[in-house]
């Protein structure tokens, strides 16, 4: 089974909240991006889509403060390759289909989807295998957006205030984006211990083997 999974972790106590908006409202003024130096394939990237060339968004990163990282360290997973705030750009509705480079997981905790109706989608390029890359040596960045060459696995429309994980080994995508999509990234690798990862809050019990085995 392969899917966006939504594990019940807990709830943002207020400070945490409040930390976490002044690190938006830094990350929008500033536009940072850690100073990440991606190949002009990725950033200025465009896609086929009915015979119309499409710019791809790209997403921008930048630090999260202290009061964060240690609060999702000590009540939602305890450690990580990196955590970052993501800002995706509006240049155009579509973060094109592409897996990620440097990470296997990526677990999202949503603070602005972008606008009412966007969507994440996974999928299976057809005669391709479904994870791509897995070593970290190279990235998949789709071109042509062709139909008949992809099967839709599973489709995610996150809540802000949500958490959501996926295997960023799988193609994905986002559509309908209508204004600057906001989300905190949490990149896991692929020795992250699942069986190990589990939470019991009042609003019920999270077992990360069971969890991973949908994933
Ligand atoms: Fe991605």
């Amino acid at each position: 089974m392969v899917k966006f999974i939504k594990p019940n972790l807990p709830t943002m106590p207020d400070n945490v909240k409040q930390a976490l908006e002044e690190d938006v409202t830094k990350a929008l003024n500033n536009d940072e991006d850690l100073g990440w130096n991606r190949s002009d394939s990725y950033n200025f990237r465009t896609v086929e889509i009915d015979n119309k060339t499409v710019r791809s968004c790209r997403t921008h990163h930048s630090h999260l403060s202290e009061t964060v990282e240690n609060w999702i360290k000590e009540n939602v997973v305890p450690h990580w390759l990196y955590a970052t705030l993501a800002v995706t750009h509006p240049v155009s509705d579509l973060h094109a289909m592409h897996t990620d480079r440097t990470r296997r997981y990526l677990l999202i905790y949503m603070i602005d989807t972008g606008g009412d109706n966007v969507v994440s989608k996974l999928y299976k390029e057809k005669g391709q295998p479904l994870h791509r890359h897995v070593d970290n040596t190279n990235q998949v960045l789709i071109t042509d957006y062709a139909e008949h060459k992809f099967e839709v696995l599973d489709e995610s429309r996150v809540q802000p205030g949500e958490w959501v994980m996926f295997d960023t080994k799988v193609l994905h995508d986002v559509m309908n984006i209508q204004r600057e999509r906001i989300a905190v990234h949490i990149s896991i690798d692929s020795n992250f211990d699942f069986d190990r990862w589990e939470y019991t809050d009042a609003e019920g019990h999270f077992n990360g083997e069971d969890f991973y085995k949908a994933l």
